[in-house]
């Protein structure tokens, strides 16, 4: 069983940046510190995600959600009824909330959930943060239940630590409803029983728009798109546009207005450049807007580790959009 010790231990690890494996009641969590961008990234990492899922960000309680999201009365409900629990809740990011925008993957919402497992919403307490936690295991694998699954499970970069909380009681992972003012919608079914929630909210649930498709929320049109065009994998910046750098860019922003240059990664690092990239999008497209430029044009990033989600993200960034 879990000591205190242990909880001290591993609420440091995630204070300093590090990956804590932490047993939740769904499934065991992959767990980092959400408001640091370096953390997030290496959640990605080490699970050899192919893309950048918007994560789920586990709390203590109701009161430390409201720091992160805009919780209205429809939300409050669900969460009077099912927390501490498997039900996930997608909300409205508050503008003043200090998460990294990658956990978000640059939406302007964000997943949050009380896990019903004491020694879960003790880390978070001890660490005194959110925690980011996809489940704790390779992408493609299944998800752990057990501590011995997750050391099996070959995550890409080792935890530094694992607390091992038993055999989780749900064993599935946790529903996702997203909750847009009155409106709640499925995006996940899981731990907590669609009658159970429609018990509670006195509806029937909506259904995503295409609930046929497998939901990949990295997909959906409402993922953040900058305002400017991307221009992908562009030696250098042409007038009239901003550039988002990667490595060595001297040379290639010459003559270039600097508030208009942002580079991911000078040391080419992959997971620097992870960490950088919702925030530097954001920023060069607002730089966009005030210095009246059209576009911003995108150095080459490698596919290995990493790149190969940043790139899928560019890519979607830079479609045409209908
Ligand atoms: O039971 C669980 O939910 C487990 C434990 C560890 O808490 N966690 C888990 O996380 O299953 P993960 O990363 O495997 O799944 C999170 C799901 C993803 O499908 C993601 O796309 C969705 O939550 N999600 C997170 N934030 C979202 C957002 N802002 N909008 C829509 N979907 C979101
Ligand atoms: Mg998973």
């Amino acid at each position: 069983m879990t000591s205190n010790a242990d909880i001290t231990n591993a609420a440091a690890i995630i204070r300093a940046g590090g990956l804590v494996v932490m047993p939740t009641e769904t499934v065991y969590g992959l767990a980092a510190d959400a408001t640091n961008d370096d953390a997030v990234a290496k959640i990605f990492e080490a699970k050899g995600r192919p893309r950048f899922n918007p994560l789920i960000c586990h709390v203590a309680d109701a009161e430390m959600a409201a720091h992160y999201v805009v919780v209205p009365p429809l939300a409050q409900k669900l969460i009077d009824a099912f927390w501490p629990g498997p039900l996930t809740l997608v909300l409205p990011r508050r503008a003043d909330a200090k998460l990294s925008l990658l956990v978000s993957a640059g939406l302007d919402t964000a997943a949050v959930r009380a896990p019903g497992h004491d020694s879960a919403r003790a880390l978070i307490r001890a660490a005194d943060r959110p925690l980011a936690a996809p489940s704790a295991n390779r992408s493609g694998r299944i998800s752990p239940t057990t501590a011995q699954h997750v050391r099996e499970g070959q995550l890409l970069i080792e935890p530094d630590a694992i607390i091992d909380g038993g055999p989780c009681r749900v064993g599935i992972e946790s529903t996702i409803v997203k909750v847009d003012g009155d409106i709640a919608t499925l995006l996940r079914p899981g731990g907590a029983a669609r009658e159970e929630i429609e018990r509670v909210i006195g509806a029937p649930l909506n259904s995503p728009p295409q609930a046929d498709k497998p939901l990949a929320p990295g997909m959906l049109a409402s993922h953040y798109a900058p305002r400017a065009t991307l221009r992908l994998n562009a030696a250098h910046a042409e007038a009239g546009e901003a550039f988002l750098g990667f490595g060595d860019i001297s040379g290639h922003i010459k003559g270039k207005d600097a508030s208009a240059a942002m580079n991911l990664s000078e040391a080419s690092d992959m997971r620097e450049a992870a960490a950088n990239l919702f925030r530097y999008l954001r920023t060069l497209d607002e730089r966009c807007q005030t210095l009246g430029l059209s576009a911003i044009a995108v150095a080459p990033i490698p596919r290995d580790g990493l790149g190969e989600a940043i790139n899928d993200r560019l890519t979607r960034a830079a479609a045409p959009r209908g």
